[in-house]
């Protein structure tokens, strides 16, 4: 399909109109393009009683009703749980993509041919090495460290070994930094696995593909070449795909802010893994194992149930901020699940959690709340049968996101209308007081 060829579009994309306000503090009236179906907040500047006020602001915490960019990548409707990269359907990308196919696609907005995915990818597996000196920084970490704290510390790190990487208006410096931060973040990601488990780092491998070199680097003892079990391989691939990217969440705004500041995409994408380890974000898949362990039996459920109706702590891997019918990317993880678990067997924490799952999905509390299973709830259950440290699910949740900072950095940097992030405020603290200490002097 050719551009513009789209089968359907984006909501609201063309309508025009204005939005007519009236200010009953002056009595004046003002009109407001209506574009894209939003009206541009400084519009309300205008709004004034007099020269000296500064205008009308618009107050929105947490960004629920505020477009902080035009962007042209990944498009989600909540309501009726799409989620589309560059226009593709995720459940289509999920079934016939690679995920270094999908992060080309979300940079350059287009499917790469051969020629360019094979380059692509030849470029990403020749920039896995990381300097030897990041070793010796990784040996810094106390054994039971966060490997969250360790990847963004260790992501941040890499700035240092690349100075260059900050001239970010540079289109081949912007496309070195990209390459070597896809190709880098998993040799991260590894090293702070192995660190973990007290053995050896394992080199990258550019004989095997990105995700089968990941599973190696992680898993590989003695054998002179690492064969992943191909179930593995394959949900690995999905679940980076899936993870990709997200539009405007909480890590992308902070890659984006951080970089609207011009740092370089290292420290960018440090601070974007820095929001994703927060339980309410990327931690949740981690958080609901930790719910599953607390748990601890079946039996104890409806007792949770009920403390979680009584405000007393939240089911984790229910709920999102955008998807209010359902979480079209828990749908697939679901399938691709059932997959993995007829392969390694279930468990008691496997009961656990489809017990859970299914209450859930009866109980008032949680269907009128449209509070669904989101990607979440299931992905910790897979990682889990994988073998994976429960802290470390995070960890590669960010592997795949980076891809989507990337992209949202780019778009970022380029478009026009971009300035330095900025937000106002509505003060609410003292007025001016004379300064009288309360020390002893
Ligand atoms: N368990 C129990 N109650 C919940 C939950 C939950 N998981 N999520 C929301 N609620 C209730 C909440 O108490 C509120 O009830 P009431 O109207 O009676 O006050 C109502 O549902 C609306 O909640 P909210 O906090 O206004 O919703 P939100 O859009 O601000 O929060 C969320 C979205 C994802 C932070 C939240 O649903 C949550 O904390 N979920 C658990 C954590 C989780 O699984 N996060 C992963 C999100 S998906 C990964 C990603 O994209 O980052």
């Amino acid at each position: 399909m050719s551009k513009g060829e789209t089968v359907a579009q984006a909501p609201d994309e063309t309508a025009a109109g204005t939005l007519a306000v009236t200010d009953s503090r002056t009595g004046q009236q003002y009109e407001f393009p209506i574009t894209d179906g939003a009206v541009r907040a400084m519009d309300f500047r205008k709004i004034k009683t007099g020269p000296d006020d500064f205008g009308v602001l618009s107050y929105d915490p947490a960004f629920l009703n505020t477009a902080s960019c035009r962007s042209a990548i990944t498009f989600i409707d909540g309501d009726k749980g799409i989620l589309r990269y560059r226009g593709y359907p995720i459940e289509q990308l999920a079934e016939g993509a690679t995920f270094l196919e999908v992060a080309w696609l979300l940079r350059h907005g287009e499917l790469p041919d051969q020629a360019q995915y094979d380059q692509w990818v030849h470029d990403i597996t020749y920039h896995t090495y990381v300097h030897e000196n990041i070793k010796s920084f990784l040996q810094g970490f106390r054994y039971d460290a966060h490997p969250m704290s360790m990847l963004c510390s260790t992501v941040a790190a890499l700035s240092s070994f690349y100075p260059a990487s900050k001239n970010i208006h540079d289109p081949a410096e912007r496309d070195l930094s990209i390459i070597r931060l896809l190709a880098k973040v998993p040799t991260l990601a590894a090293f702070i696995y192995r660190h973990i488990k007290g053995l050896p780092f394992v080199y990258p491998d550019n004989d095997l593909s990105y995700v089968e070199n990941f599973l190696s680097m992680v898993a590989r003892m003695s054998e002179p070449k690492y064969e992943s079990r191909p179930v593995f391989t394959k949900a690995m691939e999905v679940l980076f795909i899936l993870h990709a990217d997200h539009e405007q969440n909480c890590s992308t705004t902070a890659v984006r802010t951080v970089g609207s500041a011009h740092a370089d995409p290292f420290s960018a994408v440090a601070a974007g893994i820095a929001a994703l380890y927060g339980p309410l974000h990327g931690g949740a898949n981690e958080a609901v194992l930790r719910m599953i362990e607390q748990i601890g039996h079946p039996k104890n459920i409806p007792a949770f149930i009920e403390d979680v109706k009584a405000g007393k702590g939240r089911l984790m891997g229910f709920g999102h901020r955008v998807y209010k019918s359902y979480d079209p990317r828990a749908r697939i993880v679901k399938r691709l699940a059932d997959e993995v678990f007829q392969e390694v067997g279930m468990d008691k924490d496997l009961e656990i959690a489809l017990e859970l799952e299914r209450i859930a999905l009866s109980d008032d509390y949680f269907v009128s709340r449209k509070l669904y299973p989101n990607v979440d709830f299931y992905t910790g259950l897979i990682y889990r049968s994988m073998k994976f440290p429960t802290d470390f699910f995070t960890v590669l949740f960010a592997i795949a996101r980076t891809a989507g900072w990337l992209a949202q950095w780019e778009e970022m940097l380029l478009d026009k209308e971009q300035k330095i992030s900025r937000p106002r405020q509505i003060y609410v603290g003292y007025g001016e007081r004379p300064y009288r200490s309360q020390l002893r002097k």
